[in-house]
């Protein structure tokens, strides 16, 4: 297949788009449950959690406040650099707010460990993490995961948000690139 144009291969199906609406409106009843009474801000972690964050709040069926922060992480020779940038901060005062971050995937961790370090110096009342999918067998810090969609193997995976290179984050479900 030709790649000279916007054609490329699709990769393999590895969560399929009813799995993932399936295991999103789960979340969504979970954080539904747990945030009742609590006015909380989702706290989106740009790009990768565009899709997942747009279909989680309309699982979730509360108040709430929505805002996005963006960093990007650097790898090194070795794939843990753990350098961690922030590119945009949000636009909200976090203090005295439950804040629940959302991020499309823990990995090594370095960079929900990062996020976590931030925001706790902003006085939150309380500060939670949801993931749509976990890759535990790549953590090199431990963070703390108050929601997890799908714990997965090593794979990379690209789809529903997630990038290789940029492209490939509006396929509607989530893909493993062949080698
Ligand atoms: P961590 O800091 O190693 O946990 O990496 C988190 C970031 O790396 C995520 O926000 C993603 O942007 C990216 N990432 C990690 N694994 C994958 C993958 O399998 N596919 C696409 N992006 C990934
Ligand atoms: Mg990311």
């Amino acid at each position: 297949m030709t790649n000279s144009a916007n054609t490329v291969s699709s990769p393999g199906v590895y969560l399929s788009e009813e799995l993932i609406t399936q295991r999103v409106t789960e979340l969504g009843a979970k954080i539904t449950v747990a945030y009742t009474g609590k006015p909380f801000v989702i706290v989106g972690v740009l790009t990768g959690s565009i899709t997942f964050v747009a279909d989680l709040i309309r699982k979730i069926n509360l108040p709430m406040e929505i805002d996005f922060i963006a960093v990007s992480s650097y790898r090194g020779e070795t794939t843990h650099s753990g350098e961690v940038r922030l590119i945009k901060d949000v636009g909200h005062s976090l203090e005295g707010k439950h804040i629940l971050l959302v991020e499309d995937i823990a990995d090594t961790g370095w960079t929900l460990q990062y996020l976590l370090k931030l925001f706790s110096t902003r006085n939150p009342l309380s500060l939670g993490v949801c993931v749509l999918l976990d890759k535990p067998s790549r953590r090199e810090v431990e963070v703390p995961l108050d929601f997890v969609g799908f714990e997965i193997e090593d794979h990379f995976v690209v789809g529903y948000g997630l990038d290789y290179a940029g492209l490939y984050r509006n396929l509607p479900y989530i893909g493993v690139l062949e080698a």
